[in-house]
Parts: C-alpha cells; structure tokens; sequence
C-alpha cells in the first residue's frame, strides 16, 4: 500500500510520519528542531529520518507534506520571517527538502496543515465552513470550506493570532504589538498568573508556565481557577471575531492550551457569545479538535496525497 510522508515542523520539535491515503499513520517519530543549527542541519535531519522510517516499514513515501509556522511564502514554499524560527527567514524550505529526498514536496501553515485534518478526518467532519484554531505557543488558524482548505494568495490566510486586539498590548514576535497571540498564547497565561498570583508555589521568585497553572485549575485551585477564567475570557474575544469573520458551522478548537477544554470552555465560550454577532452564533457549534498531536503531521500527510492528486501542471 502507497504512503506519503508528513512532517510537522515545530518551534522546538518536528514530528514526523508515514501516512497511508486514510490518514493512519504507520510509523512515526519526533526529532528536536534545534532551530539554532540552521534549517540546512534540520533539512540534513529530516531527510534522514525519513529514509530511516522507509526503511524500517520497508516503505518508500512516494510525495511528503510539510506543515510549518508562517508567515510562509506560497506555492514556492520559504519561510517568511517566522517569529518561531529565527535565523531561517528566506530558507527555500520546499526547494531544499526535495532536493534531498528526491521527491515531491508540498508545504504550507502549520494551522492550515493542522485544519485539514480536522476537517476531513477529525472534529470538522460534515461541517460546510470550519474555522480552525490551535493555542499553544503561538495562535495559529486555519479554514476549510466544503472540503476544500483556504490558504490565501501566498499560505498566510487566516493568520488570526496577529489580529490587533489591544493596540497598546505587549509586543508580539511578528512586530506589531497587541495581537491575539501576544496577549492570549500559552506564554500569555504564564505571565497572567505570575502577575495576578506571584511565584507558583515552592519556586520563589519562578513565573508560571500555562500548563502549570492549567494544572493546578484543574487539581481545583481556587486562586489558578480565577485566572484561568480571566484567560479564558481573552480566548473568547478572538474566538467572536472568528465567528463574525468566516460564519462557520464548526469552531475547531486544538493546541497544547486546547487540552485543557473542558476547563477553559465555559468563560471561553460566555466571552465568545457575548461579543458575536447573533446571527453568526446561532450558525456555529464548538468542539474540541479530535486528532491531538498527530493533527499537524497527519494534516501534512494530506497536503502530499492532494500534491500527488493533482493533474499535472500544463506546460
Ligand atoms: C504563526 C502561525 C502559526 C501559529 C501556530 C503563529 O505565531 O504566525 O503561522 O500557525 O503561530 O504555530
Ligand atoms: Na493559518
Ligand atoms: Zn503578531
């Protein structure tokens, strides 16, 4: 049976797998992206875990996927200045990737990548419009509309975390300040909790992580509690202007934050329906993402299976 590569290139990790046509992934595994050496020696690495999978299934991947952080520059596939890789604005990184493999190389937004496999095989299925969000180190999203995923001109569509919330809020990686992201990321939770709460307990003068305090919410901490509910309400205000943007019938919700659903999604959710417009939430339902970490790399895997789908190019 026919399999394709996908690869989720992160900040700090890149997972990767072999991915049959239904989205199983046969085999798989994580490498540190060690963002520091350069993207050539990550290059180096991926290709090389990549033939080391093909060899141990005894499968050659016949296309490979990529879903990446943005700003991305589409269909060529380079990176644009991403905040969470510094040092590789301008890498050639679809160029370079199937030069070392020999094979076709699709690339596009981690989000984006991440919302098609919700929406085809996850939490987005049967949904007409789905609007993708994943909270965690950064505030990625992503659409798909009747199947069919939407990337803008050139792969930084529905890059809603660097939507101005707060004009004179922190500053975010990408340069403006006051974004979605820079104010309601994981990193954002940390420096809530330290600020409302001061050092997380038997760590003096240490600031909270969001999983520490997403923790201790959830072990029933009435102080960590209180925070979570103030975080969560900034979650709500993006979420609203998702629902005004795009009037989905399905909110996707993923990330390392998302995990703690159940938790967040009351004031989330009040924020949300207090700020949105009535027509537009009427329409939509919330749901948690469904395909957890392997959403990226499996979302990768369908961008190489629609590359090799594609008729090919008239010349
Ligand atoms: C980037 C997005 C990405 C998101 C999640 C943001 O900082 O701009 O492209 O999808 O982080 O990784
Ligand atoms: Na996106
Ligand atoms: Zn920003």
């Amino acid at each position: 049976e026919p399999v394709v590569a996908g690869i989720d290139l992160g900040g700090t990790k890149i997972a990767l797998g072999l991915v049959d046509r239904q989205g199983q992934v046969l085999a798989g595994r994580t490498l540190p992206t060690d963002a520091p050496s350069g993207p050539a020696a990550a290059m180096d690495r991926i290709a090389a875990a990549v033939r080391d999978l093909a060899e141990e299934a005894g499968r050659r991947p016949q296309a490979v996927g990529v879903g990446a952080p943005g700003p991305l520059v589409l269909p060529e596939g380079r990176f644009a200045g991403t905040p969470n890789l510094p040092g590789w604005n301008g890498f050639a990184l679809r160029d370079q990737l199937a030069a070392r493999l020999g094979l076709p190389v699709a690339v596009n937004n981690d989000a984006n990548a991440a919302a098609l496999a919700e929406a085809r095989l996850g939490a987005g299925r049967g949904a007409e419009v789905m609007v993708y969000v994943t909270v965690g180190t950064g505030i990625g999203g992503g659409l798909v509309i009747g199947g069919r995923l939407f990337s803008g001109v050139n792969g930084n569509g529905v890059e809603i975390g660097h939507t101005t919330v707060d004009p004179d809020g922190p500053s975010c990686g990408c340069g403006n300040r006051g974004c979605w992201e820079a104010v309601a990321a994981g990193p954002a939770l940390g420096r809530l909790a330290t600020e409302r709460l001061g050092p997380p307990p038997g760590r003096p003068g240490g600031r909270w992580t969001a999983r520490e305090l997403l923790d201790a919410a959830a072990a029933g901490d009435e102080r960590a509690r209180a925070v979570a509910e103030e975080y969560a309400r900034l979650l709500g205000i993006g979420l609203a202007s998702a629902v005004n943007l795009f009037n989905p019938d399905r909110l996707v919700l993923g990330g390392g934050v998302m995990a703690r659903y159940p938790l967040l999604a009351p004031a989330m959710e009040a924020e949300m329906r207090r700020r949105a417009l009535p027509a537009n939430l009427a329409a939509v339902t919330l749901v948690p993402a469904a395909l957890g970490k392997d959403a990226g790399l499996v979302g990768a895997a369908l961008l190489a299976w629609d590359l090799l789908d594609e008729p090919a190019p008239r010349r």
